[in-house]
């Protein structure tokens, strides 16, 4: 791995286990939740506080990068070689709840180039990253997608944007078709970790419609370098933007795509 994507990626597995300390101390604390763009749109403070952290370092220590991350902290020149993109919480519905399923991602691109992916989950303390061309691993082990072959046995998942109490483009149908073909599907509130269990195996497939980039932007890479396929919903490359997204374990992606890409909105 040449030196610096090592060391990138070195400060991207820090920071991450660095804010999910935040996330874990403060778990079940009763922390204060605000509202975004929906009534169902939650920030609380540990989003904004595990924000702050990895933001402020980077300021510190590559003040020359820039830095994309969900709770408004973007700097940076356009030109600049390096981005980060950041979800500091993935999963803050289910943080705000208590329900024990969420992460911090951090994706770094080099000249617009996914290079780096780290998704750390405190509460099971697994810490997945990936560096392009050098494989995926989970706490150092690589890992694996899996080999399921028949959609009627994969297990996928699935998520739901937070305009979707009155937008058209709901996912509820291509919900409805996956649920009368695939093995099962699960709705668990974490894009990242989502993409992670279809990296290591646990999950067979994953599709969502209206992410944003620091959804994606570490796990779509861990996915990769784990042998998997990600495309968006006409099997074409994956958008940055991560307004629609596939990923599986490149065995029932065709499949998948053809049960989705009946979709009428
Ligand atoms: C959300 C989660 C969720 C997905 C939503 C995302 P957040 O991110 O990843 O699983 O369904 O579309 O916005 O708000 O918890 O960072
Ligand atoms: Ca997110
Ligand atoms: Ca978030």
């Amino acid at each position: 791995m040449p030196d610096e994507t090592g060391a990138v990626l070195a400060l991207a597995t820090r920071l991450a286990r660095e804010a999910g300390a935040i996330q874990r101390a403060r778990y079940e604390t009763g922390v204060g939740i605000a509202t975004k763009s929906t009534s169902i749109d939650l920030v609380t403070e540990v989003d904004r506080a595990c924000e702050r952290h990895i933001v402020d370092a980077l300021r510190r220590e590559r003040p020359a990068d820039a830095v994309l991350a969900e709770e408004g902290s973007a700097h940076g020149a356009a030109g600049a070689e390096w981005r980060w993109v950041i979800d500091p919480l993935d999963g803050t519905v289910n943080y705000a709840h208590g329900y024990p399923c969420f992460c911090v991602s951090i994706g770094v691109e080099r000249d617009g180039m996914r290079r780096v992916g780290v998704v750390y989950d405190p509460l099971r303390d697994e810490l997945f990253e990936a560096t392009r061309g050098g494989g995926a691993r989970r706490n150092g082990r690589p890992i694996r997608v899996s080999g399921e072959a028949d959609l009627g046995r994969a297990l996928l998942a699935t998520g739901f944007a937070y305009d979707v109490h009155h937008a058209e483009r709901d996912n509820l149908d291509l919900l409805a078709r996956a649920v009368k073909r695939a093995g099962g599907v699960r709705r668990d509130g974490s894009a990242a970790l989502d993409l992670c269990c279809v990296a290591c195996g646990r999950f067979d497939g994953f599709w969502e419609l209206k992410l944003h980039p620091w959804d994606v932007a570490a796990g779509i890479l861990i996915v990769a370098e784990a042998g998997g396929r990600v495309t968006d919903l006409s099997g074409g490359p994956p958008p940055a933007s991560g307004s629609e997204i596939a990923a599986s374990n490149g065995a029932i992606h065709a499949e998948l795509l053809a049960v989705l890409g009946a979709h009428s909105s």
